[in-house]
C-alpha cells in the first residue's frame, strides 16, 4: 500500500501558524495525504510554546518536527518529555528534554521519523549527526522512515541524503527558510529536498520584518524578531512511498499563497 506524506517547512510566527490553520486541511485533501509532518521551530519566531504545538497538531499535522531553535521558549520545555508527537532533533545532548524520533503507525504500515540537526554554519554543539544515525536506523524496523534534517548547508544536507540513500524512504532539510528547485527522488529511492522553505509572511526576511532583519546586518542594536506582516506562503513537499519496499516512489514540492 501506497502512502502520501506531506513535509511542512518552517511555521513562522502568528501569522505562519494562522495560514497553516486555514489551509492545512483542505491541503490534506487535496494531495489525499495520510500523514503530515510540519517543521514548528518558529511557531512563536524563535521557539515554540506547548499550546503553540496543540495548534499546529489541531491544524492538521501528524507530527512536528523542531531544529535549532528547539528549545528557545521555556514553555515548551516539558511537552517535549510529555507528547510524542513533537520531535526535537536527535543529535542533541541526551539531557535536554524530548526525543528525537518516534514510530507512528498508519494506514500503509508504521513509519519512523528522525529530527536531525547539522552542524556546518550553525552551532557545534550537537553530536556529529553522520555518527549519530547509523546505529539509530539499524534499531528501526518499519519499512518507512523519514528524516527532517535541520541545517544551514546544502552540502551537508546532500552529503546525509546520499550517505542514506535506499536505506530510508525520505528525507528533507529545513531551517534556511528558501525553497530549493531539487525535490526529487534519488537512485536509491529514497525521496529529497535540499530545503522545503517556509510557512508564514512571505513579504518579510525569512518571514521576519525587513526592516529588523536589514538592521541586524547593518550591525545596528536590534531588538527581538517578530513576525513580517502581510500575505502569508506554504511550502513543503509531497512524497508518495511504497509501505512495502519503504521507497519513495514520486517526490513533489508544493507551494500554496
Ligand atoms: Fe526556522
Ligand atoms: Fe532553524
Amino acid at each position: 500500500m501506497q502512502l502520501k506524506l506531506l513535509a511542512v517547512g518552517d511555521v513562522v510566527g502568528v501569522p505562519g501558524v494562522r495560514f497553516l490553520s486555514q489551509h492545512l486541511r483542505s491541503l490534506r485533501k487535496q494531495y489525499e495525504i495520510d500523514f503530515c509532518v510540519v517543521n514548528g521551530e518558529n511557531a512563536s519566531v524563535v521557539g515554540l510554546a506547548d499550546s503553540q504545538a496543540e495548534e499546529i497538531l489541531d491544524a492538521g499535522a501528524d507530527v512536528i518536527t523542531l531544529g535549532n531553535h528547539a528549545f528557545a521558549n521555556r514553555r515548551i520545555h516539558d511537552y517535549l518529555d510529555e507528547s510524542p508527537y513533537i520531535l526535537r532533533p536527535l543529535n542533541y545532548a541526551p539531557q535536554r528534554p524530548g526525543r528525537g524520533w518516534g514510530v507512528y503507525d498508519t494506514k500503509a504500515g508504521p513509519i519512523a521519523v528522525i529530527n536531525l540537526i547539522g552542524r556546518c554554519n550553525m552551532n557545534f554543539g550537537p553530536d556529529n549527526p553522520f555518527l549519530q544515525i547509523a546505529p539509530l536506523l539499524d534499531k528501526i524496523d518499519a519499512k518507512m522512515c523519514v528524516i527532517d534534517f535541520h541545517a544551514e548547508a546544502t552540502s551537508e544536507k546532500l552529503a546525509m541524503a546520499r550517505l542514506l540513500d535506499g536505506r530510508i524512504s525520505a528525507l528533507w532539510g529545513t531551517h534556511t527558510h528558501i525553497p530549493t528547485a531539487d525535490c526529487r527522488v534519488l537512485s536509491g529511492g529514497t525521496g529529497y529536498q535540499t530545503d522545503l522553505g517556509m510557512t508564514g509572511p512571505s513579504e518579510g526576511v525569512l518571514g521576519i520584518r525587513t526592516e529588523q532583519s536589514i538592521a541586524n546586518f547593518r550591525g545596528d542594536l536590534t531588538s527581538r524578531y517578530e513576525a513580517a506582516p502581510g500575505p502569508c506562503v506554504l511550502q513543503g513537499a509531497v512524497f508518495t512511498l511504497d509501505g512495502d519496499t519503504g521507497r519513495c516512489l514520486q517526490a513533489e514540492a508544493i507551494e500554496i499563497c
